[in-house]
């Protein structure tokens, strides 16, 4: 296992919603090594999706230290961090964020068009994602010619198309069946097997419960964070492990505003525009 690509420290954040702050988190600590597969659970409202997106740059803390690759973050200018997250970090969420009016090979192509990379290479290596994730023969599709399970193997072909480091994947099987949700899985397992470190923020212990580090997290802190050597990610979704202790959903504020790139991580307006497809 190799060196720390993550790291927070003492990281706080506070939305303030007119007169009242909400407290999303309050002083998470981790580091998270290369390599590792680590899941990061917690019941609805917990901070989950305020912790990814600190890690993977979309919003910055109100206090506290992010380190991405072994760089701090806070004086890092907008374009900067957009440059960082391209390069370092693969996006996977629930709801896929397909350019629904872009082919799956142009949806894969697309964030290597933002590394300058030429048209034929950037077809080359989209098609050998996309290959890998066993989608070669859907690559002139449009997204909603899809399954569900097809459209996340298509978003998980385009965060890995950049051979980032770090993998950051939001409740990546929330919208799919157990089957379908447990050859994800899989697939996240190959992914890291070939040395990607994973992060998967979900509620659901069953996927906690097979991932070989764990961090729970409650209101804004971090409750447990274990290691667990025999997981195994093909039990992610098998009728046993369904679990009863499913945590109660607690009420929460219901005006969210919009990720800040919900499409890929990728400021659009911070990059250069490189050739059309
Ligand atoms: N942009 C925002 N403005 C104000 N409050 C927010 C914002 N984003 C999140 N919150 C609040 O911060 C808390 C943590 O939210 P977060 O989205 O991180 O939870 P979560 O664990 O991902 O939940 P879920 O499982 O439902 O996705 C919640 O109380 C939420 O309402
Ligand atoms: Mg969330």
């Amino acid at each position: 296992m190799g060196e720390n690509v993550i790291l927070m420290s003492d990281v706080k954040k506070t939305y303030i919603m007119g007169e009242e702050k909400v407290h999303a988190l309050r002083g998470v600590s981790f580091s998270v090594r290369q390599g590792e597969f680590l899941s990061i659970m917690g019941p609805s409202g917990s901070g989950k999706s305020t912790c990814m997106n600190m890690i993977g740059c979309l919003d910055r803390p109100t206090s506290g230290i992010v380190k991405i690759g072994g760089k701090e973050t806070a004086k890092m200018t907008e374009k900067e961090l957009a440059v960082l997250r391209n390069k370092t970090i693969g996006f996977v969420f629930q709801q896929y964020h397909l350019l629904p009016s872009m082919t799956v090979l142009e949806n894969v192509m697309m964030p290597l068009r933002y590394q300058g990379i030429e048209k034929n290479l950037r077809r080359d290596m989209a098609l050998d994602a996309l290959s890998k994730v066993s989608l070669g023969d859907r690559v002139n599709h449009l997204p909603n010619e899809l399954s569900g399970g097809q459209k996340q193997r298509v978003a998980i072909a385009r965060a890995t198309v950049t051979r980032p480091s770090i993998i950051l994947a939001d409740e990546p099987t929330g919208a799919l069946d157990s089957k379908t949700g447990r050859s994800v899985m899989e697939l996240f397992g190959e992914i890291n097997a070939a040395g990607t470190t994973i992060v998967i923020v979900t509620h659901d212990p069953r996927i906690g419960d097979s991932t070989r580090r764990c961090i729970r997290i409650f209101d804004g802190q971090i409750q447990s964070d274990t290691e667990n050597p025999d997981a195994d990610l093909s039990l992610a979704f098998s009728e046993d492990s369904v679990d009863s202790r499913i945590v109660e959903i607690r009420p929460k504020m219901v005006v969210k505003e919009k990720p800040k790139n919900p499409i890929i991580g990728i400021d659009l307006d911070f990059l250069p525009d490189y050739a059309e497809f």
